[in-house]
């Protein structure tokens, strides 16, 4: 008993002390180098700022955690967050240069909790000339030529099959997730909705779960049940590649994310890896944007009129026929502000962490070799001085804006989001069937939360009423 008890408690001390060492050591060497890090403060031992983050991003403002470093500091400061010292950027500049030098400067750095979850083969912790061909794989599934010739019909299908069954009280987060989970594994394993499916996905929300709980394997009971089904999701996965293997060498091929991983080299196990963290992916992220551009919309009538003028627009040169084609999602421009202001406003990956892989300098400080650096898409994106009145919801600022620069939710870089334009096709299809087939109002107040993701804290509850036929 007291050895379970004394175990943590040395743990904990030896962690604190090396912790302590290990800053000492940079501090000296950088001085001694005459290397200036970043300004900022760093906290408490361990802990660092991690509370004042934390409680900061479970309001409905997180933006003085930023904005107060911001002002003390500059846009580029050093602060310490979940266990390590982090130089963070709300510098757009910087975060370019931090993005497009992945694998040069900079590496993608994800602490071992998560790579537990994603597996060891994803793409996500994949590095130098496998990351780029397996990138430019997934590009080759999610780029505009397959939507346009290939994904487009069944965006459209599985969103009005979605939409079918709505009546009443709805939760929208969930619904918007059912959608994606359902688009993804079409869009990856050519299966449609089944029992099989929704299954899976009820597995998935426990990995995904996972992604955002505090990691201690033996104490946290959601991180304990993310790794178990994240176990059944990787069983699961492997079968379908092990009927698909067998249908391939019978003959039959399909038009899918799986049949491309076949004709590459990959073995089932960095197939399976990969299948999970593209699904982890695109689920929560475009569930997330859809369900906030219905909350946006909502609380901004005169944005959602001049959106059911777009939509209604389509509809009626369409005449009968309901099913979208590309030449349609191409002829939405007000729509595409929508979604551009929706991901600049809501941020649903709010940044990215890289490590220092050299000494880099930047302005007039130096990023030490091994430091994490977070290069923040949300502070550019609601820095008043990159857009103006920049936590306003102002779709018709993206009319005037000609050189969106500052604008990164996607990224940037060789990992730039290989779904970025499959996300916004998706967005626009959901709007375009929602905006002409339904009515709504919020069934009750809900607000948006930005810990331990973006979202809003009761699903956005709306009551939904059938239109009739626009005219
Ligand atoms: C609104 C929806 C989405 C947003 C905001 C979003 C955002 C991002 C961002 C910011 C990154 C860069 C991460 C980094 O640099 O470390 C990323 C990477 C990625 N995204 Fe998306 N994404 C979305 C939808 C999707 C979809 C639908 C897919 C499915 C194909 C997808 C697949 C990926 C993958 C596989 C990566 C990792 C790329 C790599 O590391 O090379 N995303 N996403």
């Amino acid at each position: 008993m007291i050895t379970i008890i004394l175990s943590p408690l040395s743990l904990i001390l030896s962690l604190f002390l090396s912790t302590i060492i290990f800053l000492l050591f940079r501090t000296t060497t950088a001085a001694r180098r005459n290397l200036r890090p970043p300004p900022g403060t760093t906290g408490f031992p361990l802990i660092g700022e991690t509370f004042q983050l934390i409680s900061a991003y479970k309001t409905e403002n997180p933006e003085p955690f930023i904005d107060t470093r911001v002002a003390r500091y500059g846009t580029v400061f050093t602060t310490h967050v979940f266990g390590e010292r982090t130089v963070f950027s709300a510098d757009a500049k910087t975060n370019r240069f931090i993005l497009q030098n992945e694998g040069r400067l900079f590496e993608s750095s994800y602490p071992s909790s998560i790579a537990n979850l994603v597996g060891k083969h994803s793409l996500l912790l994949m590095r130098g000339s496998l990351h780029r061909r397996m990138h430019s794989l997934t590009m080759s599934f999610a780029n505009s030529t397959i939507i346009k010739d290939h994904l487009l019909v069944d965006i459209d299908r599985l969103v009005r099959l979605n939409l079918d069954s709505w009546t009443g009280r709805i939760l929208l987060m969930e619904e918007a997730k059912k959608i994606t989970f359902e688009l993804t594994l079409k869009q990856i394993l050519s299966i449609d909705p089944c029992e099989w499916s929704e299954n899976l996905r009820k597995e998935y929300m426990l990995v995904i779960e996972g992604f955002f709980c505090i990691p201690i394997p033996f104490f946290s009971l959601t991180y304990r049940r993310a790794i178990q089904a994240r176990k059944r999701v990787t069983e699961a996965l492997h079968l379908v590649v092990c009927e698909r293997r067998v249908e391939r060498e019978k003959g039959l091929k399909k038009n899918d994310m799986l049949a491309a991983l076949f004709d590459s080299d990959c073995d089932d196990d960095e197939i399976v890896d990969l299948l999970v963290s593209l699904l982890v992916a695109g689920y929560d992220t475009t569930s997330t944007t859809m369900t906030l551009a219905v909350k946006f919309l909502t609380d901004t009538p005169s944005a959602l009129a001049q959106l059911k003028e777009e939509h209604e627009e389509i509809r009626k040169k369409k005449g009968a026929s309901v099913t979208l084609e590309w030449d349609d999602y191409k002829s939405m421009p007000f729509t595409q502000c929508v979604v551009n202001e929706t991901l600049r406003l809501s941020n649903i990956i709010s940044g990215v962490f890289r490590r220092a892989m050299s000494d880099v300098k930047i302005k007039d400080f130096t990023i030490l070799k091994g430091s994490k650096v977070f290069a923040s898409l949300r502070a550019v994106h609601l820095g008043q001085d990159n857009f103006a009145d920049a936590r306003v919801f102002d779709p018709w600022r993206w009319q005037k804006i000609s050189d969106p620069s500052n604008f990164m939710p996607f990224g940037g870089g060789p990992r730039r989001c290989p779904g970025h334009e499959l996300a916004r096709v998706a967005l626009s299809v959901f709007l375009h069937h929602l905006i002409t087939c339904f009515s709504w109002i919020p069934a009750e107040e809900d607000k948006l939360v930005f810990f331990p993701t973006t979202r809003t804290q009761k699903r956005y509850p709306i009551i939904v009423q059938k239109r009739d036929v626009v005219e």
